[in-house]
């Protein structure tokens, strides 16, 4: 009986032969060889003519069976593989949750800002408004209408980078207020701070820079006094150098103000016992501060009998580097990223 055996034969080599592809590909390949039109088969078909009328439908039968179940292993097959498949792709694409994350590099706003930010939120909080000004300005605003005439004493403090003779690099914020007030068409009550860089022709050095920030404040209204003033340089005091800050008006000097006064705050790093920072003193001077001067009042058309303002301006670069003990001003301009990431 050749021919049963030649049967059993293919599907025992077909069996074995799928067991083992291992891709798509090579099946199909296993699947024409088996079952396709030139596949092992059609020798059978060939041979069937041989045999007995009476075996043909059974042999005929045994040979679909055949068929059949090798057509059941290459579909078995397929699913294998086919999970295989996908389950190497999960594999690649598997996230691990364990993994340490990545560490992204993320920038932080230079100190001088943070500084400047923080007492923009104490004033607003205290209805401000923060105002901006040119940093070429003219000579009439930066001087002339803070009561710093031309041949002013004053001016010589503020060596003054200019640009014609009537332009100039602003020495101060101080023209902001000038600006704000003119502007001011009705004339009523002015609160703001303004912000922003200055210049003086001074040689850098740890202490001194041609370029720095300033921060002024002005309230105009008609019931302004210098207890006004004093509790806002407290409020600012607090905010900057912590709750426990007490302060101290020394009688001073500004053209823009009358009377004017420098304001020290009581040592943040001894409270007052006396250290190398407040140079044994106990008191450190913070900024420049006053009532405004009526004649500057009067400049941007506001009637001082009507009409008082305070006013006070200071460095930031100078708060930040008490703060923080800062050495060097410089440090600031320099754009060392070492130095701008500790403030974060
Ligand atoms: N403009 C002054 C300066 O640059 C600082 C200043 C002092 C501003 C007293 C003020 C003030 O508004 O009242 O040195």
């Amino acid at each position: 009986m050749k021919l049963y055996e030649k049967l059993e034969e293919i599907k025992k080599e077909a069996k074995e032969h799928i067991q083992l592809v291992k891709n798509l590909h090579s099946l199909n390949e296993a699947k024409s060889k088996y079952l396709g039109k030139k596949g092992s088969f059609s020798e059978i078909m060939k041979l069937m003519r041989d045999l007995p009328n009476d075996e043909r439908p059974k042999f005929g039968q045994m040979t679909n069976e055949a068929k059949q179940t090798i057509l059941a292993y290459i579909e078995e097959q397929r699913e294998d593989i086919e999970k295989a498949l996908v389950n190497e792709q999960l594999m690649n694409e598997t996230v691990d949750v364990t993994m340490p994350g990545k560490d992204f590099v993320v920038g932080n706003s230079h100190l001088l800002t943070q500084i400047q930010e923080e007492i923009e939120d104490l004033f607003i909080g205290m209805g401000y408004q923060v105002m901006e000004g040119p940093e070429i300005e003219i000579d009439e605003y930066n001087f002339e209408k803070l009561n710093l005439p031309k041949d002013h004493p004053a001016r010589d403090m503020q060596d003054t980078f200019y640009i014609t003779e009537d332009t100039l690099l602003r020495t101060h914020t101080s023209p902001v207020q000038v600006r704000t007030m003119l502007d001011n068409v009705d004339k009523g009550p002015v609160k703001i701070i303004c912000p922003g860089k200055v210049y003086r022709r001074d040689d850098d050095d740890a202490t001194h820079s041609h370029q720095f920030m300033q921060i002024e404040a002005l309230v105009v209204d008609t019931d302004t006094s210098m207890s006004d003033l004093k509790g806002t340089l407290l409020a600012l005091a607090k905010k900057l150098f912590g709750e426990k800050r007490e302060i101290r008006l020394r009688p001073s000097y500004f053209p823009f103000t009358e009377p004017s006064v420098e304001v020290d705050i009581s040592c943040h790093n001894c409270n007052g016992k006396g250290c190398n920072i407040c140079k044994g003193t106990g008191w450190i001077e913070i900024l420049g501060a006053g009532m405004v001067n009526d004649n500057v009042l009067e400049a941007s058309g506001y009637d001082s009998k009507k009409y008082q303002g305070f006013a006070l301006g200071m460095g930031v670069e100078r708060i930040a580097m008490l703060k923080y003990g800062i050495n060097d001003i410089r440090a600031f301009y320099t754009n060392d990223i070492r130095f701008n990431k500790q403030f974060k």
